[in-house]
């Protein structure tokens, strides 16, 4: 979900729509507005987009300059009106928005029902305003320590109290809350996007905090009520790099922009005499020469990115290299030492899996490691080192360009450890440290070819089922490239090692199923044109991603997505993107909603 606050002498239910369409990535099943103006507090609340919303509250006309605001992606409780927020209390005292699962809301239910309460909605987020309003004694601090007490689970809250026409209130725990102060305004959003039109100075309230805006001022609390000082980071991105800049979606944008964030991930990073990431680890060498063990967690995306860098670090370190999803990560009897470096891969740093799978194996001893697009982000500032992927603001829910980023600074951490522990020979280290100084240019050429993609996105458009094959490192890339699919056309597609096929997926193999190979011309060419022949025998429609130049796959498939040649070791950063831009054109010809899609939200701060 999505949160905003304002107060200051605009109209607040202006900041807020906007805000909250900076911050729809985050959730857009249903949104609302709660507005202070002269006749006290107006709610508004419509299912869908936060553009259905923007009519509703043109309609009314809501006037007033303090004001919060909600885009959701439903946990507790259906998508229906009465479960969008804000939420109030019974007796009109207050109104407050939610981002979190509140766990024992069902037990502090019965126990408000039993005094009484009559409730409105199935949320867990109405049972916070009704039991906040219950034990509310005058003064906001006391009753916000006392709340949080009470609480079990995440929640990022923010509060507008009836009778406090200055300012509101903010409580995290769990979930995350930014704010942002200038001269007379005062915000809170639930990530720094929302705040970028305002200010870039920005405040992060840490687990456990409490906030209270008001014009040009946040001051702040622990859980236990003592104050905090807490001192403003600036931004490095700018309201511009989170817009879609002529693109017709911020996918096609961010997409288009992959070539620049290589160049800046690998920038002051990166020279033909080595990698130097000194700057943020400081790292001697004997400790880089006593690990054992790298674990890489992630979810979605991420994860996949993490099995790409799973397949360099063996080429060029001799450490055991795990990797693991992090809603299993977190579950299971890993062992961990000091010695294990245990790598978090998250664009936004704030996936709660990711968050819980580190605070495990961080208490166990392991060494831990962000890999994340977002300086700020609870992930970020809870590790004990971190790398970040300077892609800039992603904000179509499918993720791309930060899959390119991810991808780099891992090869640049790859590429380290094998340096460092001499694994990697130097010779052999600079040759590949060459060879990913030219991966921009090589990322720009592949992108110029969409046209060749968008032909064989319309050809393939109507079909229903796809299986996506690759070998060796090109079997992430498949899987991501099946997930891009399936995340934002809809349509169904299954990824698997080449070589699996004949274990189970090629029963599915009909001509009404096309199958995508991503076989650049490497090692393991060979065995996946093998396996291409196992599914031209079924007749299933052949797409192959190739490398210029391979005549031979044009003899064997139906359409060729060409990328440019590459040391094999670097084909996922050329070959994931005609996969990319098919996906896009597919769910173009499909009319879906491209940077939106149906149930998904861009980061998942619930288990
Ligand atoms: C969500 C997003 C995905 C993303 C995943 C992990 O599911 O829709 O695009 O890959 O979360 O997010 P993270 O921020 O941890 O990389």
């Amino acid at each position: 979900c999505g949160i905003v606050g304002y107060v200051g002498p605009r109209n607040a239910a202006d900041v807020l729509l906007d805000g909250l369409r900076r911050l729809e990535y985050r959730g857009y099943d249903s949104a609302g507005l709660a507005v202070r103006g002269a006749e006290g507090v107006q709610v508004v609340k419509e299912l869908g987009k936060v553009a259905d919303l923007a009519r509703v509250v043109q309609e009314r006309q809501m006037s007033g300059n303090l004001g919060v605001g909600h885009t959701r992606w439903a946990t507790h409780g259906g998508v229906t009106e009465v479960n969008a927020h804000p939420h109030c209390d019974g007796c009109g005292r207050f109104a407050l928005v939610h981002n979190g699962i509140v766990e024992n809301y069902l037990d502090l239910r019965e126990d408000l029902e039993n005094r009484g309460v009559a409730f409105v909605s199935q949320t867990d987020s109405e049972v916070v305003v009704q039991l906040l309003a219950q034990i509310h004694q005058g003064d906001m601090l006391t009753t916000l320590v006392d709340l949080q007490k009470r609480l079990r689970g995440s929640f990022a809250l923010v509060i507008l109290c009836h009778d406090d026409p200055d300012g509101f209130y903010c409580v995290r725990r769990g979930s995350p809350l930014v704010l942002g102060v200038n001269d007379q305004e005062g915000l809170c959003a639930s990530d720094v996007p929302a705040l970028l039109p305002y200010t870039r100075e920005v405040l992060y309230l840490e687990e456990g905090e409490i906030a209270e805006i008001r014009r040009g001022s946040a001051r702040i609390w622990d859980q236990e009520g003592h104050p905090v000082d807490r001192k403003p980071v600036q931004v490095d991105w700018d309201v511009a790099m989170a817009e879609k800049d002529g693109f017709p979606h911020y996918m096609a944008k961010e997409i288009h922009e992959q070539g620049a964030v290589l160049r800046s991930t690998l920038k002051g990073r990166l020279t033909e005499q080595g990698v130097d990431l000194s700057e943020e680890l400081d790292w001697s060498g004997e400790f880089v020469r006593s690990l054992k063990q790298v674990h890489l967690v992630a979810c979605g995306t991420s994860y996949y990115a993490a099995l790409v860098a799973e397949r360099v670090l063996e080429q060029w370190t001799d450490l055991d290299v795990r990797v693991d999803i992090a809603s299993e990560y977190r579950y299971r009897q890993v062992r961990v030492t000091p010695q294990t470096l245990a790598v978090f891969v998250s664009q936004s740093g704030e996936t709660a899996d990711t968050l819980a799978a580190q605070r495990k194996v961080r208490s166990l001893g392991a060494r831990c490691l962000a890999v994340t697009n977002v300086r700020g982000a609870t992930l970020a500032r809870e590790v004990h080192d971190r790398l970040l992927l300077k892609a800039g603001p992603e904000i179509g829910v499918a993720a791309t360009k930060t899959f390119m980023g991810q991808m780099a600074t891992l090869y640049l951490l790859a590429l380290k450890l094998g340096w460092d522990r001499g694994t990697l020979n130097p010779a052999e280290a600079e040759r590949l440290a060459a060879a990913l100084i030219q991966l921009p240019y090589q990322v720009e050429r592949t992108l110029e070819r969409e046209e060749q993609v968008r032909r064989v996105a319309e050809k393939y458009s109507k079909y229903d089922n796809f299986l996506y094959l690759g070998r060796g490192i090109s079997f992430p890339v498949a899987l991501e490239g099946a997930l891009k699919l399936k995340e934002i056309s809809y349509v169904h597609a299954e990824a698997y090692a080449a070589g699996e096929m004949k274990h189970g997926p090629i029963a599915l193999l009909e001509p009404d199923v096309p199958v995508m190979t991503v076989m650049p011309r490497d090692s393991l060419y060979e065995k996946s044109l093998s396996n291409l022949q196992e599914a031209k025998a079924r007749r299933s429609p052949l797409v192959a991603v190739a490398t210029d130049g391979d005549d031979l796959v044009t003899r064997h498939v139906d359409d060729v997505l060409r990328i440019p040649w590459s040391d094999e070791v670097f084909s996922p950063f050329l070959s994931v993107i005609p996969l990319q831009q098919f996906a896009y054109h597919v769910a173009r010809f499909r009319g879906r909603e491209i940077d939106q899609p149906r149930n998904l939200a861009k980061s998942v701060t619930v288990e």
